[in-house]
């Protein structure tokens, strides 16, 4: 078979990644989380004491930063990053790096790259409208602002940490608004995406339902 591409966008906690990773381990094709990406950037930004709405200083640091798929996370510059990208704080400054332009030409450009040599499952905002617009499987995975809230704090506790279940709610809401109305490459759902919405229904059948749909795609492939 020739390579194979799906694209899963979606808004925050729609669960994306957790469903991604389990397609892409399924079939043996390698997971590519664009979030963490935009994450790093923003990271690393906040530790160097980059100012994060200067466009050009950030943009300068996202073509500065080398980039390794891990199935831990992500390593930027041989560094690892797992939950220091996840704050809450970095949330939202990752979505206004996600607003520059010349940020997301940066990071559209190797992830195109990457989805070049190797069979991918790709995650993110912008993946079917712009990163992979011939994928062979276009997914948008959403879920109620509510559901969406309660899985990230459920996420929070089972790692021993306490949140506000209203604040986190808040947090998502200004976010998915942000990621929705910014000028380029804003979150949409592609034309001939599936929509997959994941309210009531576990992670297993969420990811058995897209395994199906891979499966007819590369069956119409052959
Ligand atoms: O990547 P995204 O922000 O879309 O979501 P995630 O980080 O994968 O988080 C989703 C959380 O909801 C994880 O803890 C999943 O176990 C859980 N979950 C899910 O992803 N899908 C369901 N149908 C039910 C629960
Ligand atoms: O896991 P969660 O859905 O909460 O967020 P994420 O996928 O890690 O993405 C973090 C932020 O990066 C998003 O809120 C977007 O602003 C931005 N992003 C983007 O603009 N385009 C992508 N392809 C991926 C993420």
């Amino acid at each position: 078979m020739k390579q194979f591409s799906v694209a899963i966008d979606g808004p925050a906690g729609a669960g994306k990644s957790t469903v991604a990773r389990k397609v892409a381990d399924f079939f043996g094709f390698t997971y590519v989380d664009t979030g963490a990406m935009y994450r790093a950037i923003a990271w690393k930004a906040l530790q160097d004491g980059v100012d994060i709405n200067n466009e050009q200083a950030i943009t300068a640091l996202a073509e500065s930063l080398h980039f390794e798929l891990d199935p831990k996370g992500i390593r930027v510059n041989n560094l690892q990053l797992t939950d220091e990208i996840r704050t809450p704080q970095v949330s939202t400054l990752a979505s206004t790096v996600a607003t520059m332009v010349g940020v997301r030409q940066v990071l559209v450009k190797k992830q195109q790259e990457i989805a070049q040599i190797q069979s991918v499952v790709m995650d993110g905002r912008d993946i079917g409208t712009h990163v992979l617009p011939q994928a062979n499987l276009k997914i948008f995975l959403t879920a109620s602002i509510e559901e969406r809230a309660m899985r990230r704090y459920k996420e929070l506790l089972h790692k021993g940490l306490t949140a506000d279940l209203k604040t986190l709610q808040e947090e998502i809401r200004h976010r998915d608004e942000n990621d929705q109305n910014r000028v380029h490459a804003p979150l949409r759902q592609a034309e001939d995406a599936v929509l997959v919405d994941t309210t009531n229904r576990s992670l297993e059948q969420v990811v058995e339902s897209i395994i199906q749909l891979c499966r007819h795609q590369m069956g119409v492939m052959e």
